[in-house]
């Protein structure tokens, strides 16, 4: 079955909207596989962002996703499930958005968009390596 991982970034989780994150997820149909509370450590997003090292937002999306707790969860449901998390999710920059997804309703900052959704199948594999080996 098609798996992907989604983190609940650190500002959701500071301002109460994990809950509602992961009840839009299970309201689509997506299944709950894994499910993890934990401050990701600066090796850890290090690795899970390697593809953006050198890009000027790096820096500071790493300090930002190591800051406090994210709520890092495996789905599951459909094929290709990873795009169906894209979408629920919306576009980067929450100010762009569109209504009815997570970053078009809770967001207005692009470094503090409440969630990452992994974005192809072959990342989904690499990334649900990183957090949970033991599904991988
Ligand atoms: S995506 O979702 O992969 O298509 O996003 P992308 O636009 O390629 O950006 C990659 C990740 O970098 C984050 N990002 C930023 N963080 C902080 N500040 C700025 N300006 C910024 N621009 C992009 C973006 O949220 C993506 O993080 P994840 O965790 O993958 O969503």
């Amino acid at each position: 079955m098609d798996r992907t991982l989604v983190i609940i970034k650190p500002d959701a989780v500071e301002r109460g909207l994990a809950g509602e994150i992961v009840a839009r997820l299970e309201r689509k149909g997506l299944r709950l596989e894994a499910a993890q509370v934990r401050t990701i450590d600066a090796s850890t997003a290090a690795l899970h962002y390697a593809e953006h090292v050198g890009r000027p937002y790096y820096e500071p999306l790493v300090e930002f996703i190591t800051r406090g707790p994210s709520l890092i969860l495996v789905v599951s449901g459909v094929p290709e499930v990873w795009g169906v998390v894209r979408s629920l999710m919306g576009v980067t920059n929450p100010l762009e958005a569109a209504p009815g997804t997570i970053r078009g309703d809770f967001g207005l900052i692009t470094r503090e968009n409440l969630v990452h959704g992994s974005d192809s199948a072959a990342s989904a594999q690499r990334e649900i390596g990183i957090f949970f080996p033991e599904l991988a």
